[in-house]
């Protein structure tokens, strides 16, 4: 009865793991995370915050949460970027399911649009491990116009149920004083039944969706011109 009970304990607390604990950002603070040093809520927020920040956005089978999974986030401090600077994110790893492809994008109008500035396809985080803080940078566009603006991490994974995530922050770009951004627009896969299915990679014989990464329709979006100083203008849009 010992044996049974204890091995019940071990399968519940895989389960756990496996259902609850995958990936999110842990710096730049991810949206309604529940992280000390992140913003927190204010006054009536405090259901709002999310304390199974790295579970995904949904499966194949099925969407759980919006794009970025969390419309804003709590009153505070954003981080300011110089374009072409290269960021180290740093990801509060929980199950790493064998990495997986990511998609790094930005949007100017709160995640009404988006630009995918980069790529890791197939083995990002691939080398994590479960339970850790894994340090993954990115590089914002040497030519990424000025303003407010989400960054948006999409990955779907490798090993495991189908699923999609997407860790959104919210940051400062300090670039040109209005322009225009480049990319293409983000694939979401494994989001919903009718979505583009990425199979298991093993399962597949290395299939890791690489034709609907390929066919990614490119955009580019347009940021105005803003009237203040630099100077000014960061002081004033670093507050979420
Ligand atoms: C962004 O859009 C969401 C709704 O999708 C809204 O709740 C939020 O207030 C908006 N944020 C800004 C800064 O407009």
């Amino acid at each position: 009865m010992k044996s049974i009970l204890a091995t019940a304990t071990v399968l519940l607390s895989g389960f756990a793991l496996l259902t609850e604990a995958h990936i999110s950002f842990r710096y730049p603070c991810p949206r309604r995370g529940a992280y000390f040093d992140c913003p927190q809520p204010g006054p009536g927020e405090w259901e709002l915050v999310d304390y199974n920040i790295r579970s995904p956005l949904g499966t194949h089978g099925g969407i759980t949460n919006p794009m970025c999974k969390w419309p804003s986030s709590f009153a505070g401090d954003r981080p300011v970027y110089q374009a072409g600077e290269t960021v180290d994110a740093k990801m509060d790893i929980g199950a790493y399911h064998k990495g997986g492809s990511c998609q790094w994008a930005l949007s100017y109008n709160n995640g009404s649009t988006w630009v995918v500035f980069q790529d890791k396809f197939r083995t990002c985080m691939s080398d994590a491990s479960n339970g850790i803080i894994y340090t993954l940078p990115f590089t914002i566009p040497a030519d990424a116009p000025s303003g407010k603006a989400v960054l948006n991490l999409i990955w779907n994974n490798n090993e495991g149920n189908r699923e999609m995530y997407s860790s959104c922050a919210d940051v400062v770009i300090q670039g040109t004083n209005g322009g225009s951004l480049s990319g293409v627009e983000p694939l979401l896969a494994n989001y919903g039944p009718s979505s583009p299915l990425i199979p298991e990679i093993s399962a597949a014989g290395g299939n890791w969706g690489e034709a609907f990464f390929k066919a990614r329709k490119p955009i580019t979006v347009s940021v105005p011109k803003q009237s203040q100083s630099k100077r000014h203008l960061t002081r004033r849009l670093n507050k979420a």
